[in-house]
C-alpha cells in the first residue's frame, strides 16, 4: 500500500491528538511490557558465513539497545503510550546504561530489576545485505524475571499487558492469569517461538501474533498462502484461548482471524529493507496502543502497525529505528519519494 493512502486512512490528525495527551488522561493507555532487556552486538555483512568459513566483512558494527520486551516497551512509549517496564538486568554496566535509556524515553522504570546473579542479556545479531537478520540471545538475567517481579508490576492497574516469549516460560504464563485477574487486555508477542511452549496454560489473550517463523515453530505449517494462514490460525486458535490471532507475515503484510472472519492486509510500499530487526516488537507494540485507543478496531490497528512495521525497516539496528509519531507521520507524507 503506498504511503499517503496509509495516512489518509489512519487519519493522521487524530494520532497527534493522541500525541499530544497528556499523562493519566484516558487516551494514552496505561501499558505494562513484562519482557526482556538485552544489548544487541550487530554485525553487518554481505552475507553470513558458512560452516567452518571465516569471513572478513567490511560491514560494520555496533552496540545498540535491545531485546524484544525493551524494543516493546520503548516502541509503545514512541508511539502515545504510557508504559511500564518489568524486566532485569545485570548489576554491570550495560544494565544502568539500558535503565537510564528506558527512564529517558519517559517509561516507569520502577520494576526494573538489577539481578545481581546474572549478566545483563546480550544479543548477537547478524544482518545481510538483503536487511535480514540472524539472532542468538544469551539470556543472563533476563531468565530471572519471576512471577513475583510480575505481580509487584500488577500494582500498577495496567490497561494492557504486552509479552513475549524471551523471558522464562513460567513467568509469561503466570502473568496472563494476573492480567485476566486485574482486567487488563493481554497481547502477546509469540517471538522467541519453541514447539514445547504451553499455549494452552495460557491466560485469555486479546491478541495473540507470531511471525512466519514462530507460526510454523508453533503449528507446524508454514504460513505460506492464504489456505496456510487460516489452517495455522485455526490451530492457534484451538491451542490458546484468544480473541484474534494476528500472523506478522513481513514483506507480505499481515493476516488477522478472529475465530469467523479472516482478512489479508497488504504491507506499506517500502522498497528494499536496511535491517528487519526489531520491526515484529515494533508492530506489536503499535497494535496493541492503537488498539487500546481506538475502541478495540483490529483491523485500522493491523493498519497502523503496518505502518510501524514499514518504517522499523527503513532503519538499521533495535532502539534507534523506532519511529515517534511525528517521526512516522513525516515518513508516511514523504509517499515513499
Ligand atoms: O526482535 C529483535 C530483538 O531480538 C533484538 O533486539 C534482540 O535483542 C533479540 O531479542
Amino acid at each position: 500500500m503506498h504511503r499517503k493512502g496509509l495516512l489518509d486512512k489512519l487519519g493522521f490528525y487524530a494520532i497527534i491528538y493522541l500525541e499530544k495527551c497528556r499523562d493519566g488522561d484516558k487516551m494514552k493507555p496505561r501499558i505494562l511490557v513484562v519482557g526482556s532487556s538485552n544489548i544487541d552486538f550487530v554485525c553487518r555483512m554481505d552475507r553470513v558465513p558458512m560452516q567452518g568459513e571465516t569471513m572478513i566483512s567490511d560491514g560494520s558494527y555496533a552496540f545498540v539497545p535491545g531485546g524484544k520486551g525493551a524494543n516493546t516497551a520503548v516502541a509503545a512509549a514512541r508511539l502515545g503510550g504510557d508504559v511500564l517496564f518489568c524486566t532485569r538486568v545485570g548489576n554491570d554496566s550495560y544494565g544502568k546504561q539500558l535503565s537510564e535509556k528506558y527512564a529517558g524515553e519517559g517509561i516507569d522504570t520502577r520494576f526494573i530489576t538489577m539481578d545481581r546473579a546474572a549478566k545483563t542479556g546480550l544479543a548477537v545479531i547478524m544482518v545481510e545485505g538483503t536487511g535480514h537478520n540472524r539472532i542468538v540471545v544469551y539470556s543472563g538475567a533476563n531468565m530471572n524475571l519471576s512471577r513475583e517481579d510480575a505481580e509487584e508490576a500488577f500494582t500498577s492497574y495496567p490497561d494492557a499487558l504486552l509479552l513475549q516469549l524471551e523471558t522464562d516460560t513460567d513467568t509469561v504464563v503466570a502473568a496472563t492469569h494476573m492480567a485476566k485477574a486485574k482486567g487488563a487486555k493481554v497481547f502477546l508477542d509469540a517471538g522467541p517461538a519453541t514447539r514445547e511452549f504451553p499455549l494452552e496454560q495460557l491466560g485469555p489473550l486479546e491478541v495473540l501474533s507470531p511471525n512466519e517463523t514462530e507460526t510454523e515453530i508453533l503449528t507446524g505449517i508454514k504460513p505460506n498462502s492464504a489456505a496456510n494462514c487460516l489452517r495455522a490460525c485455526v490451530e492457534l486458535m484451538n491451542r490458546a484461548f484468544c480473541k484474534y490471532v494476528v500472523l506478522k507475515l513481513g514483506d507480505r503484510g499481515c493476516y488477522v482471524y478472529d475465530g469467523t472472519h479472516c482478512h489479508h492486509l497488504a504491507p506499506l510500499d517500502i522498497g528494499e529493507p536496511v535491517d528487519t530487526t526489531a520491526a515484529g516488537d515494533a508492530f506489536t507494540a503499535a497494535l496493541a496502543v492503537r488498539y487500546m485507543q481506538n475502541g478495540g478496531d483490529i483491523l485500522d490497528a493491523c493498519e497502523f502497525a503496518n505502518a510501524v512495521g514499514g518504517y522499523v525497516v527503513t532503519k538499521a539496528g533495535a532502539f534507534p529505528s523506532l519511529p515517534t509519531l511525528s517521526e512516522l507521520r513525516a515518513f508516511l507524507e514523504k509517499d515513499g519519494e
